[in-house]
């Protein structure tokens, strides 16, 4: 539990320094996506767990389950309460608009709810973008 509050600590002080910058997406994100390591990928979305549960018919959290994420209409599960910003943002969650909104999430998506300063490293961002494609059924 202290580690969770650590963590929406920390992850509450860094944004205005995050906030202004744009999310440039990589030209050839889906040849990035092939060669993803999805091992580190899901390493890194322990960093997701705090806010949100990644398992098939898993309860919303703090943020939605983000099982079946990619692809999925934008601020629209079921059941879950989002942001005024969020479930009026339009379209789907396809690999590019994912890249940018987990690099800059209030950039992204200006009066989000989810108060993370983001994944850094494209690398990172890629790994995690390739780990979520594996959160769907076969
Ligand atoms: C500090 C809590 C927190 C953390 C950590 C967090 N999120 Fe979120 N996330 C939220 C909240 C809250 C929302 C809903 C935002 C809104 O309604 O504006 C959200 C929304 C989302 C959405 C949009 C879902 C939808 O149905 O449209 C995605 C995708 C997402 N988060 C992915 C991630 C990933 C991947 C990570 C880890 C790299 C992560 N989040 C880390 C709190 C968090």
């Amino acid at each position: 539990m202290r580690l969770v509050a650590l963590f929406l600590f920390l992850s509450f002080v860094p944004l205005p320094l995050y906030n202004a910058h744009a999310v440039e997406v990589p030209s050839n994100l889906d040849e990035l996506l092939t060669d993803a390591n999805i091992g580190m990928g899901k390493r890194k979305a322990s960093a997701c767990k705090g806010c949100h549960t990644l398992g098939k018919g898993e309860k919303h959290s703090v943020g939605p389950n983000l099982w079946n994420i990619v692809g999925r209409k934008i601020g629209a599960t079921e059941g879950y309460k989002y942001s005024d910003a969020m479930s009026t943002k339009g379209g789907n969650w396809e690999v590019k608009e994912l890249y940018q909104f987990l690099n800059n999430p209030r950039w992204y998506v200006q009066g989000t709810n989810m108060t993370f300063v983001g994944v850094h490293k494209k690398q990172h961002i890629i790994n995690v973008i390739a780990y979520l494609q594996t959160l769907k059924d076969e």
